[in-house]
């Protein structure tokens, strides 16, 4: 009888896995406090108001790395809710200190790929700004198609947005900033803030990451980018 070999496609993921710089303290955080934080993909959709106990505005950042910025954010408007999406699990746990350290009441995490999460467990019309900060770049053209802008993802972030709410993207890789600029454009349902062609200037309430002045230190010009969802 003839055999008929089995393929199975890995999916394209748009991060590797790295645990350098999970530190004996950074380990006992996610032992100790992950379960409280993290919010559970096997129970349906999430219920915003049902997690955070209160109706209040929600900002979603993807690939939030040490937690800098989210950090700061999350701890400059305590009466605004926010969740943070990573896989990192160094970053993941460096969050987890901070919450702890800092006692702060509106942060929850998710820890999934992103593009797994768009697909099955956000509300539709349920996100009052979604934040991606310096997603990895993936030079290599053979990467590119790694990378997480791309138009079917467009279309999942437009629609778990709220209408006028605001997409924030930053990158320091010129031809991925065109590439978002290009596929945000065409994306049905969002505005340029810019406008049309146009990059935004640098987001006031963005803060710097270890990562930006990286890449600042390297010489690299950082595009902003901000999109509203409209009709
Ligand atoms: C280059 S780092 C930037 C980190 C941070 N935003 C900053 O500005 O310092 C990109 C981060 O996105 C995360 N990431 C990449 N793809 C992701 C995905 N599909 N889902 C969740 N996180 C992702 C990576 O783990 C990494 O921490």
């Amino acid at each position: 009888m003839e055999t008929q070999a089995v393929y199975r496609h890995k999916p394209v993921r748009s991060f590797v896995h790295r645990q350098s710089g999970l530190t004996p303290p950074r380990r006992d955080a996610l032992t100790r406090w992950l379960d409280q934080y993290q919010l559970p993909l096997d129970q349906g959709q999430l219920n915003w108001a049902r997690i955070f106990q209160r109706s209040a505005p929600l900002t979603l950042e993807i690939g939030f790395g040490m937690g800098h910025h989210f950090l700061k954010q999350a701890q400059a408007f305590p009466e605004e809710n926010f969740v943070g999406l990573e896989v990192h699990r160094p970053g993941i746990a460096a969050v987890l200190l901070e919450i702890e350290r800092k006692k702060l009441h509106n942060i929850r995490l998710i820890v999934a790929d992103a593009v797994d999460v768009f697909k099955t467990s956000l509300p539709d019309n349920s996100i009052d700004r979604i934040q991606i900060f310096f997603p990895d770049p993936w030079p290599k053209r053979r990467h590119h198609k790694r990378r997480l802008i791309q138009p079917a993802f467009c279309q999942l972030l437009r629609k778990k947005l709220k209408l006028g709410a605001h997409l924030q993207l930053a990158t320091d890789w010129e031809d991925y900033a065109q590439q978002m600029l290009g596929v945000l454009e065409a994306t049905a349902g969002f505005k340029n803030l810019a406008g049309p062609g146009h990059f935004s200037p640098r987001l006031a309430q963005r803060h710097l990451t270890k990562f930006e002045q990286r890449a600042l230190n390297l010489g690299h010009v950082i595009r902003d980018l901000q999109f509203m969802g409209i009709a």
